[in-house]
């Protein structure tokens, strides 16, 4: 066995779950969620009720880092709560499409894998790293797709919510990666602090997820969208080649 298998299937440690009411089915690994085939006439449903427990997610984590850390540079907390105010339109939005298509909140079971991984990292860079600059970057590609998928479906409105929702979701990478720098910058070691914080979520990631899940993402890097972030043109490269590595992989199936 691999020293990186061993690595990562030592079982990690989470935050406590955030708080959901009666309506939520609360899962702990995404196997034993509604997970619907391509195709499936639930699937688009399903989809906004996920999503709209994933912005649940991001608004709270955004809280836990204000109160979590009240001495920030008063900049930064202002970036913080905008986010929060974000998230929280973001969860409007998702909840009036799901009911809008005739679903419910609480209709099928929900994860909240990105609080109990981002609330567990005990200092700010690692956590802004973690957030904004990995989940928060995943979703500014995850939302590219969708855009276009609504205007080719002739559904302007859909694709002007998206829009909207990116253009927020691009602000809060870019103040993570902005904030991120800076630190490194006076600080050296915060580069340590932020690649321990890196490599604990993709540890609990796999753990919730699966690597089934994780080689389901089929969606390209948003080059665009990641060079407004605040990427530099050489990590979107990077990223871009990793993506590549895992599509050219699975499209192979195993040798
Ligand atoms: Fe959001
Ligand atoms: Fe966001």
């Amino acid at each position: 066995m691999s020293g990186q298998r061993e690595k990562e299937e030592i079982p990690v440690t989470f935050a406590p779950a955030p708080a959901r009411d009666a309506r939520f089915d609360v899962k702990e690994r995404w196997i034993e969620c509604n997970n619907l085939p391509p195709g499936d006439p639930g699937r688009a449903i399903e989809f906004l009720h996920r999503q709209m427990n994933e912005e649940i997610n991001g608004m709270e984590c955004a809280a836990r880092t204000l109160v979590d850390f009240p001495d920030t540079a008063w900049d930064l907390r202002m970036c913080i709560a905008r986010q929060c105010y974000d998230e929280a339109r973001h969860v409007e939005m998702f909840r009036e499409l799901l009911e809008r298509g005739g679903g419910r909140v609480g209709q099928s079971p929900v994860l909240n894998f990105q609080y109990r991984i981002i609330a567990h990292v005990d200092n700010l860079v690692g956590r802004l790293a973690v957030q904004n600059r990995s989940f928060e970057a995943e979703g500014v590609d995850a939302v590219e797709p969708e855009i276009l998928s609504a205007r080719a479906r002739g559904d302007g409105h859909l694709a002007e919510l998206y829009d909207a929702q990116l253009a927020d979701e691009i602000c809060h990478v870019r103040y993570a990666n902005r904030y991120i720098a800076e630190v490194a910058s006076r600080d050296p070691a915060s580069v340590m602090r932020v690649g321990r914080a890196l490599d604990y979520a993709s540890r609990a990631f796999l753990q919730v997820m699966g690597r089934e899940a994780i080689d389901s993402v089929n969606y390209p890097v948003n080059r665009t969208g990641r060079l407004e972030a605040g990427f530099s043109p050489e990590e979107i490269e990077h990223s871009s080649k990793l993506r590549s590595a895992k599509t050219a992989s699975r499209s192979r199936g195993p040798v």
